[in-house]
């Protein structure tokens, strides 16, 4: 299954700390590393754990005429990692690779991100239409850039049937009018955040309140973090809400950077495999569970595992 992944790749540079720093403290950390970040680039590297063909798109930092050396630490840990990088990414030279230090706290494994970004430009609608679809199977965004995705996404809508390439839409910062995206996509991933900011207080609620949203036949997807998931499939009748209990890992957390990255790679990856709703859910709940117990997303296993 080739998949398309559309958004950001950054660096990350982790600082690991044994407890949550109060402001104008003074402590050691316990550990530090770099890594490859950014939504659509996480869910590639989940994906292609979990044996999906995932290739990134996404705009790129280049020093005057080079890659930048961040840039050249992504590419080069994408192609480790078996995601393809598209070889029409935007390029930009003069740009610096956004980046995020994360304070990773031991004793929870919660995550404080503070993201860079000095103006590295995003995907254009004609970055998009240059690109050649054939052979994807299923085209993901994430959510970011409202003015251009939403016509990125208008435009896969009004492709004639016979072209049209089913996507997903991530719906997760709040106060950026993501929720636009939310008609057009035939897998809406909403966050919990959103899901607050709209009034919501369980996930059961939060697919009813953004039900009438979606076009029919979409799959509606709310995660809620430690209370799982719940899903719907829009259809002309009143909804039904399917959901899943989070499955925590029994040795504990210790890392949740991009496990909302990674619950959406494995609901993707189970909608491509046409698997049922709820085991969707429940697959998806369990591949997230599974890598807030572990650092990093190898090791994760294949989507096969989880199906059993
Ligand atoms: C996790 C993440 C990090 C990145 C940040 C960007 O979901 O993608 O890898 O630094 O969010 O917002």
């Amino acid at each position: 299954m080739s998949i398309l992944c559309c958004g950001l790749v950054c660096l990350d540079q982790v600082t690991v700390v044994r407890k949550y720093p109060l402001e104008d403290t003074d402590q050691r950390s316990i550990n530090q590393y770099k890594t490859r970040g950014g939504n659509a680039s996480n869910s590639c590297t989940v994906l292609a754990t979990l044996g999906m063909k995932p290739t990134f798109f996404g705009t790129l930092a280049y020093d005057a005429e080079n890659l930048s050396p961040e840039t050249r630490y992504v590419l080069d840990s994408f192609q480790k990692a078996g995601v393809t990088v598209h070889p029409d990414c935007p390029k930009f030279p003069g740009h610096i690779c956004p980046n995020s230090v994360i304070l990773l706290n031991e004793q929870n494994g919660s995550r404080t991100i503070v993201h860079t970004n000095l103006g590295l430009p995003e995907l254009l609608l004609e970055d998009f239409t240059k690109l050649d679809l054939a052979g994807f199977t299923w085209i993901h965004f994430e959510g970011r850039n409202n003015t251009e995705l939403l016509k990125i996404l208008q435009h896969l809508q009004s492709l004639p049937e016979e072209n049209r390439i089913k996507f997903s839409v991530e719906v997760e910062k709040v106060g950026r009018n993501h929720e636009e995206f939310i008609p057009y996509a035939d897998l809406v991933l909403v966050s919990k955040d959103i899901a607050k900011s709209h009034g919501c207080s369980n996930k059961e609620d939060a697919i009813k309140n953004f039900y009438h949203k979606v076009k029919l036949g979409c799959r509606l997807i709310v995660a809620w973090g430690e209370d799982g998931a719940a899903g719907t499939i829009r259809t002309d009748e009143e909804a039904v809400v399917l959901s899943s209990p989070a499955f925590p890992p029994t040795s504990g957390v210790v890392d949740t950077i991009g496990a909302g990255d990674t619950f959406n790679a494995a609901m993707i990856a189970c909608t491509c495999l046409n698997i049922p709703l709820q085991q969707s859910l429940t697959t998806a709940c369990k591949v997230a569970g599974k890598k807030v117990g572990i650092q990093g997303f190898s090791n994760l296993g294949n989507i096969q595992e989880f199906l059993q």
